[in-house]
Formats: C-alpha cells, sequence, structure tokens
C-alpha cells in the first residue's frame, strides 16, 4: 500500500513471516539479458534482511516444481521495496519463466530472507567487492547498504563483464562513485567489442590486475560472488598473493547448472556415505516418523530423505537449496535419532535447539517432529 501519512509509515509491521507473498510494482531492463523486478509485500511489511542475503521461491511450470535462490539486490535501508535481479538464462527453466511471466501486478511468493554471506555476520573496516555477472547482486545490496548511511567505510568494488553492454547497474555505479570518497568502482571487461569505444580496463582476473588495482589488499575482507570458475580464478591468485584467506567470503550463482550437477553428483555420494553410516548404526528400518502437530504417523524406511518423504505426504515444508545450505528446510526434532550429511545452513542456536535440516537427514530410528 502506498505511504499516506507518517502515522502510516510508523505503524508498517517488519518482515518475520518466512513465506510472503509480493507483487510486482516495477521492472526495470538493466542490460539485453537482465531485469530487476521490484516488489512490494502484498499485506504490508518493511523489509528486513542482511545484505547479501537470498530469498528462495517455487515456482510450478507445466506441474513440475522448481525451486531457486536469488539474492536480494536491494538495501534493508529502503525497506519498502524488495528487489530481485534477474539474468536470464536461455537455456534455463525458471530464469525464462520469470522474465516472461512477471509483470506488474504479478503475484509471486518468496521464502526467506536466508544466508551467511551478508555484511552483518562478517564485519570490516575495508572491503574489497569482487563480481562477475549476476554475482553482482549481493554486491550491490551491501554497497547500496553503506552509502546509504554515509557510513565511514572503505569499499573497493571490482566487477567483471564481457562487453559494456553486460554491465548492471551501470549509471547507479557511476552516481555512486561520484557522490562518495570512501567507495572506488571498477569495472573490468574480458572481451569489450571493437566497435565499444571501452577505455576502461580489459581482461582477466588474474594477480597483476589484483596487486595494482587493490595495493592494500592484505587489509581488506574479500567477498566475491560470481561463476565457479571465476570465483576459481580469484581465490588461486589471492593465494598466490599470499592473501589470509581467513578474510575471503564468497557465493557462487550458477547459470550454466555445473553446480547443480555437481552438488547432485556430491549428494549421491553422501547418500551412499550415510546409508553405510545408517547401516553401521544398524539403522535397518522401516522407522515410524510422527508429526505430533497433524498427528500423523508416516512408514520411513532407513534411506529415504525425510524432506522428500514430507513433501510426498503433502506436509507444506520449505526448501531452497535442498543441499543443507540455506536453512530453508529446518524443523524442530522432538525426539528419535537422524543422521545428516550437511547443515551449513543451520545456525548454531538452531542446531543446540534441537532443530534438523531435513533436505539432507536419514531416520535411525523412530522420529518425533513438531510439525
Ligand atoms: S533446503 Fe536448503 S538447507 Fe534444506
Amino acid at each position: 500500500m502506498p505511504i499516506k501519512s507518517i502515522e502510516n509509515l510508523a505503524s508498517i509491521p517488519a518482515w518475520s513471516s518466512r513465506k510472503t507473498l509480493l507483487v510486482c510494482m516495477n521492472v526495470i531492463e538493466e542490460t539485453h539479458d537482465v531485469k530487476t523486478f521490484q516488489f512490494r509485500a502484498e499485506s504490508d511489511i518493511l523489509f528486513h534482511f542482511k545484505p547479501g542475503q537470498f530469498v528462495g521461491i517455487q515456482i510450478d511450470i507445466d506441474g513440475v516444481k522448481h525451486n531457486r535462490s536469488y539474492t536480494i539486490a536491494s538495501s534493508p535501508t529502503r525497506p519498502h521495496l524488495l528487489e530481485l535481479t534477474i539474468k536470464l538464462d536461455p537455456s534455463g527453466v525458471v530464469s525464462p519463466w520469470l522474465h516472461q511471466n512477471i509483470h506488474i501486478g504479478s503475484q509471486l511468493e518468496v521464502r526467506g530472507p536466508a544466508g551467511r554471506f551478508n555484511c552483518m555476520d562478517i564485519s570490516s573496516e575495508k572491503v574489497l567487492l569482487i563480481s562477475a555477472g549476476s554475482g553482482i547482486t549481493p554486491m550491490m545490496s551491501m554497497t547500496r547498504f553503506w552509502c546509504d548511511q554515509a557510513l565511514d567505510k572503505n569499499i573497493m568494488f571490482l566487477n567483471w563483464v564481457r562487453g559494456t553492454q553486460d554491465i548492471i547497474f551501470r549509471r547507479e555505479l557511476a552516481l555512486l562513485d561520484h557522490q562518495y570518497q570512501q567507495l572506488d568502482v571498477e569495472i573490468v571487461c574480458t572481451q569489450p567489442g571493437l566497435n565499444e569505444n571501452w577505455l576502461g580496463r580489459r581482461g582477466r582476473v588474474n594477480q597483476t590486475t589484483f596487486a595494482d588495482m587493490v595495493p592494500d589488499i592484505h587489509e581488506r575482507v574479500v567477498f566475491c560472488c560470481g561463476p565457479d570458475g571465476f570465483m576459481q580464478q580469484v581465490k588461486q591468485c589471492l593465494q598466490t598473493l599470499n592473501f589470509d584467506m581467513a578474510n575471503y567470503h564468497d557465493e557462487t550463482f550458477d547459470p550454466g547448472g555445473k553446480k547443480k550437477a555437481k552438488e547432485a553428483e556430491l549428494r549421491q555420494i553422501k547418500q551412499l556415505e550415510m546409508t553405510q553410516k545408517t547401516q553401521t548404526k544398524k539403522a535397518v528400518g522401516p522407522f515410524n516418523l510422527t508429526l505430533i502437530k497433524s498427528g500423523k504417523t508416516i512408514v520411513v524406511e532407513a534411506e529415504q530423505n525425510l524432506l522428500e518423504v514430507l513433501e510426498a505426504e503433502g506436509v507444506d515444508i520449505e526448501s531452497s537449496c535442498r543441499a543443507g545450505n540455506c536453512g530453508c528446510c529446518q524443523v524442530k526434532k522432538i525426539s528419535g535419532e537422524t543422521v545428516t550429511f550437511n547443515e551449513t545452513g543451520l545456525h548454531a542456536d538452531r542446531k543446540t535447539k534441537d532443530y534438523i535440516l531435513t533436505c539432507t537427514t536419514q531416520l535411525v530410528s523412530d522420529v518425533e517432529l513438531d510439525l
């Protein structure tokens, strides 16, 4: 709802629900293949989140459910809108659907926010933001957040693109660079076209470029986001420069689906390890899975994935990464024994309170869940 008075502004509640229905208010064509979707919540809320965090979406396309995570590009200092900046992956399913079907007035349900790659959990005085492609979105959220508060933070913002037509947020970055003395933006084109008249830096990531562009690199905390290959190169360069990798933080996005394929392979290996683990625990199954709140009991085999079991039973449970990284699928375990192969996305305080990630868990005894 539009703000009509100061009183109205003061009464808007903060974002606290894990599922939120959004309404698209505007679509910005950032480049030839990138759009920013600006959303308001369907019922009035202020979007509170940590810059760098993402939201999960689940879309039904031709009867098939697809889960994706998108980093929030906007800043919590402008809490009335939530912006998702999404690059079209022509070989993908979800981004083409979003580009075609989300217009002004369209609705979209999001889950979250989630993610440890953010500038509140990782603090620093001097930062180096390194991104390529859509990896620019968390960097933009952080930069807008710091600049909106005019914080005394030294920010070096490096972004690699193929050519000038691929520079996302070009005008806004130029303006911020002009307005904030503590912000230094460098765009590097890897393959600018002959007629693009690019006068800026060129070339791929290499240690000489880093040493040249960021002479005080060892004093900075690095945030890096981009395709896997790009991040590998960045890491190698930093290691060659003897950078303290405790100050390096990254998050990948996956335009070609390579990461997902790798994750699926890893999941298979882990599932196998987990099955062996459950076998050594003599977890022969089947077991009774009791959902306390709904009073339902489900018979589960030892090697079954808990999230899949719950979904098959029609339990409304959130998921996003399905690999133990985002924390979306957590539930509280009341009793029983389980094994989990990856719980990176579960905060330590949640672990102590007996929460588990269902997407990476199998049963090794009868179990009760707070569902
Ligand atoms: S869906 Fe992300 S941790 Fe389970």
